[in-house]
Parts: C-alpha cells; sequence; structure tokens
C-alpha cells in the first residue's frame, strides 16, 4: 500500500547540496542543485529501467533517449553505468541544459561524456539521431504538458516510432485522491525544506498548476523556483492513450508496501493497485 503523499519523492539518498551551496539561503542556492538532491533520485530510477529492460528482453539495453531531460541526470547516469551505453537528452529550454553540462556532464570521465549527447528539440519531432533506441524514458511526468489527447497521442506515436526493433518506453505518474487537492507538501532535506505545491486543479479540465518552492533555515524562501502547468491525466487515462497511439502491452509497475504506510521502492508488474492518498507508478509501454 504505498502511500506517499508526495508526487515527487524519489531522493538522492546521503547527498547534500552544501558542497555547491555553502550559503544555503534564498540568495545564493542553485534551484537546479536544490532539485537533483530533493527530487530526483536517477541512480534508482536507471536501476529500475536497466533491470526491467534486461527481464524483458532477455538482453542489456544500450541506447537511451531522455526526454523533457532538463539537466539530464538520468542519461549521464546511463552512461557511467557500462562502456558501450549511450544516450541522447532532449529539452526545450537551453538555459538548463547548458546547466546539465556543467554540471553532469562535467563530471563524467572522458570516455562517457564523449557517449552523452543533448539536442534541443520539441520532443513532438525527434530529429532522426534521436531515433532507433531501446529505452525512452519520459520521467518526473513531464508528459503532462500535453493537455489534449490529440496532443498527447501525438507525442505517445512520435515515441513508438522512436524506438529500436524490442525498444521499450518507460513514463511514471502519479495519483490517487490527494492528487487533486490544492495543497502543500514539506520535507526537510539538510540544509533546506523542499516544498511541494499543488496550487489548482480545475477538476472540468484537468488543468493543474504545481510549483516547487525552497525555503531555509535564514529564514528565506526561494518561491516557484520551478512551476509547472500540467493536465492531470488518470492512469486509467494514459494506459488507453498508449493504448491509442498503438502501444500493444502497457504494464503498470505498482509500489509494494513498506508496512508503515508507505512504500518500498519495488516496483512490481501489477493489474491490482489500492485506492492510496497517493502513489507514483513506473509505466512500460511496449509496441510488440
Ligand atoms: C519536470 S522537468 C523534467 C526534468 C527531468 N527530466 C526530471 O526527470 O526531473 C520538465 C522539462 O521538460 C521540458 N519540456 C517541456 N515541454 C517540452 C517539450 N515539448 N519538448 C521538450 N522538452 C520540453 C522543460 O524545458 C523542462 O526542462
Amino acid at each position: 500500500m504505498p502511500i506517499q503523499p508526495r508526487p515527487a519523492p524519489r531522493r538522492r539518498a546521503g547527498k547534500s547540496p552544501d558542497r555547491a551551496t555553502p550559503a544555503l539561503s534564498a540568495r545564493t542556492a542553485d534551484r537546479h542543485t536544490l532539485y537533483q538532491v530533493a527530487v530526483q533520485n536517477v541512480e534508482a530510477e536507471i536501476d529500475f529501467v536497466d533491470r526491467t529492460y534486461t527481464k524483458l528482453r532477455g538482453r542489456r539495453a544500450r541506447r537511451l533517449r531522455e526526454d523533457f531531460c532538463g539537466t539530464y541526470a538520468s542519461s549521464c547516469e546511463w552512461v557511467r553505468r557500462r562502456a558501450d551505453n549511450t544516450a541522447i537528452g532532449l529539452d526545450l529550454d537551453q538555459p538548463t541544459l547548458d546547466w546539465g553540462r556543467a554540471h553532469n556532464h562535467a563530471k563524467l570521465k572522458p570516455d562517457a561524456a564523449a557517449r552523452v549527447a543533448t539536442i534541443r528539440r520539441n520532443v513532438l519531432h525527434p530529429p532522426a539521431i534521436a531515433r532507433g533506441v531501446d529505452v525512452l524514458l519520459a520521467m518526473n511526468f513531464s508528459y503532462w504538458v500535453f493537455k489534449t489527447r490529440e496532443q498527447i497521442i501525438a507525442y505517445f506515436r512520435a515515441a513508438r516510432a522512436s524506438l529500436a526493433p524490442g525498444g521499450l518506453f518507460f513514463l511514471d505518474h502519479f495519483g490517487g485522491w490527494e492528487s487533486m487537492k490544492p495543497q502543500q507538501d514539506r520535507r526537510r532535506e539538510k540544509g533546506f525544506t523542499y516544498i511541494w505545491d499543488q496550487a489548482r486543479y480545475n477538476p472540468i479540465t484537468g488543468d493543474y498548476t504545481c510549483h516547487i518552492h525552497f525555503k531555509f533555515r535564514d529564514g528565506t524562501t526561494m518561491r516557484r523556483a520551478f512551476t509547472y502547468d500540467w493536465r492531470l491525466w488518470t492512469l486509467p487515462e494514459v494506459r488507453d492513450l498508449l493504448a491509442e497511439a498503438g502501444f500493444k502491452r502497457i504494464t503498470v509497475y505498482w509500489e509494494g508496501d513498506d508496512g508503515k504506510g508507505g512504500g518500498n521502492g519495488v516496483f512490481r508488474p501489477s493489474l491490482t493497485g489500492e485506492a492510496c492518498a497517493a502513489f507514483i507508478t513506473y509505466i512500460v509501454a511496449d509496441p510488440r
């Protein structure tokens, strides 16, 4: 029963932003560093992707594409894993890509660094060089930026067309009745508090506005460090839309129970979930 009252809990355990932002204050902190600490756990994400692909296909994936890649931390993690892994990231925002180059890409050893690239591009129109991938990622719910059936199906079709034979499309999703509720969820990190703000939800259109704020011990707050203008798609809708876009097998990986009302970090294929307040799932879409 994965009751997780926060939609972005995938933490990078044990890492502190202190090294990059010695004075933790809204005046000096770097929002991308804080995001990577509080929101992302690319190690766990890539563990899941690598293990699931190998299990389903009986061989290792090599070529990965990260859609909505932002600072492309997952791509960097992928090329770090094995000497023949390659990655390409697509994102619209050049300053964010540049931050990733300076802070994530630059930390890779030269051999790994040579196997990752990014392109500033709308994921609806991936270039030929970004097609033929074994694994395609759309994580942190970023595909919710597409608010109409036409747009989201167009994206899912473009994703399907980008897969190599045997390729798989990995997405994540969050839901549960709390996801529709305007509310703020706070979590303390080392030196700052992460605030997930579900600011507005329109039950007629599904329009959903969320922010991330960071609050510091010196009393300062970095308000709206990130803002998301999404449609809150439900899990049954996403499954139907993937099917409509031509995916044949759509599997939801539901998180196990830690026995204390939370998730245990182990995601298994399932057709039965529990009606929790908040949950996060992975979805694996297979075109064959
Ligand atoms: C929530 S962030 C995701 C960052 C990272 N992938 C993660 O997992 O945390 C969303 C990113 O999607 C990008 N984005 C939004 N619409 C896009 C589009 N149509 N094509 C490419 N990138 C897009 C934004 O620039 C932003 O960097």
